[in-house]
């Protein structure tokens, strides 16, 4: 796919329709891997793709250029879906220069193997293509270690990698072209499971760019989704929000369960929640795939997790959707625990209070548990301890 986007500047990007599994996150709508190719005295390409499609990106540059007049290979991140197809455009125009971070220097020279001349750049360096300049920004852990963003002067465009990226599939690749509301689900859902829990530093990025650096940005290239044009207020705005750990009167009940005695709690407590005013939403761990129960965690005040006991501890769902969680640091301000038991009294649930300590989540209520099957009554508290949990959220 090639596109204008702005007098000699090319979207050379490809799309990836049939991915819906992305090392782990789902991916329903599919994806893209974005590059860019910007025609001056001088030519850069700006960023690679995934492997798979290497000669689908060599292709849409043959429909424009030589592949050979490339000068410059800007790598603004290592990971393999911006960096697999460097290997075949290197053996394509071996003089081609890459550019990348000092981070990102050793990390390709690393993975790839190589004997590359890489040229390492730091935060502020240029390169003049003639008419326009390419300055670089490390943008170190948004979201690996070598990450950097380049900024395109005198159009005032941030080539942004990741970040304000989204997987999604489209053949239109504008903002104000698609759905606006389904591309700010999807950016939701990428910021959630990608850089949640590196919102301190994404918080101090938006910062320096908007406060200190005042850059006056156009147009937001990412490195997945859609580009930013028409929206860029919008996007910004969530992402200081998100990047704020701002979080709504909205709590999350989730769960397994084995013979539905913990999905009889489950749905007790989710009506205490909603009796007290407060937003709740339920998620069967069997049902829902975890970025997707991610993405809501991202702005819930209150979480609710269930489990039966199974071998003194968590099950197994429940144990994997807590290690995820953990990682991604929720902002939650309120948590609690629940489940049914067999025969030992101690396990599931004291295990779920472990893994909600760990993700440092600040008040976390005692856990709620009962024998086999809970009875109309057991069922009742469990209705309180939701209307609690609300009341704290509300509080
Ligand atoms: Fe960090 Fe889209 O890869």
């Amino acid at each position: 796919m090639k596109i204008e986007i702005k007098d000699n500047i090319h979207y050379i990007g490809v799309i990836d329709w049939d991915l819906r599994n992305f090392h782990g996150y789902s991916t329903h709508r599919g994806s893209t891997y974005n590059s860019y190719l910007i025609i001056d005295d001088k030519i850069a390409l700006i960023d690679m793709v995934k492997g798979p499609f290497a000669n689908e990106q060599i292709k849409n540059i043959k429909e424009i250029i030589d592949p050979k007049k490339i000068d410059y290979f800007i790598c603004n991140h290592l990971e393999g879906d911006h960096s697999q197809s460097l290997p075949v455009m290197k053996e394509l125009v071996p003089n081609a220069q890459i550019v990348t971070s000092e981070r990102g220097k050793k990390g390709f020279l690393r993975t790839y193997k190589k004997d590359w001349d890489i040229k390492p750049v730091k935060e502020g360096d240029t390169i003049s293509l003639g008419k326009r300049t390419l300055t670089f920004v490390p943008v170190p852990m948004v979201h690996w270690p070598d990450s950097m963003v380049t900024y395109c002067t005198p159009d005032n465009i941030l080539f942004s990698n990741d970040a304000f990226g989204q997987h999604i599939a489209r053949s239109k690749i504008f903002d104000d072209e698609n759905d606006l509301a389904k591309i700010l689900d999807e950016a939701k859902k990428y910021y959630a499971n990608i850089v949640m829990h590196l919102s301190t530093i994404i918080k101090k990025v938006l910062e320096k760019v908007t406060q200190e650096l005042k850059l006056d940005i156009k147009m937001i290239c990412p490195s997945h989704g859609v580009i930013w044009r028409s929206h860029l207020g919008k996007i910004l705005e969530k992402y200081v929000y998100w990047a704020n750990r701002q979080t709504e009167e909205k709590a999350l009940v989730i769960y397994d369960t084995m013979w539905h005695s913990t999905e009889k709690m489950a749905y007790a407590i989710l009506e205490g929640i909603r009796q007290e005013g407060v937003e709740a939403r339920i998620y069967d761990l069997t049902s829902t795939d975890k970025s997707d129960i991610i993405k809501e965690v991202l702005d819930s005040r209150g979480l609710v997790i269930g489990t039966p006991t199974l071998n003194n501890g968590m099950f197994p769902t429940v144990g994997g959707f807590l290690t995820y969680l953990k990682g991604l640091k929720p902002p939650a301000k309120v948590a609690g625990a629940f489940g049914s038991y067999g025969w030992s009294p101690k396990g599931g649930q004291e295990a779920v209070i472990e893994e909600l300590k760990e993700a440092r989540i600040p008040e976390i209520m005692e856990p709620i548990k009962y024998q086999f099957i809970p009875d109309p009554e057991e069922l009742d508290k469990c209705v309180e301890y939701g209307r609690e949990i609300a009341k704290k959220i509300k509080s």
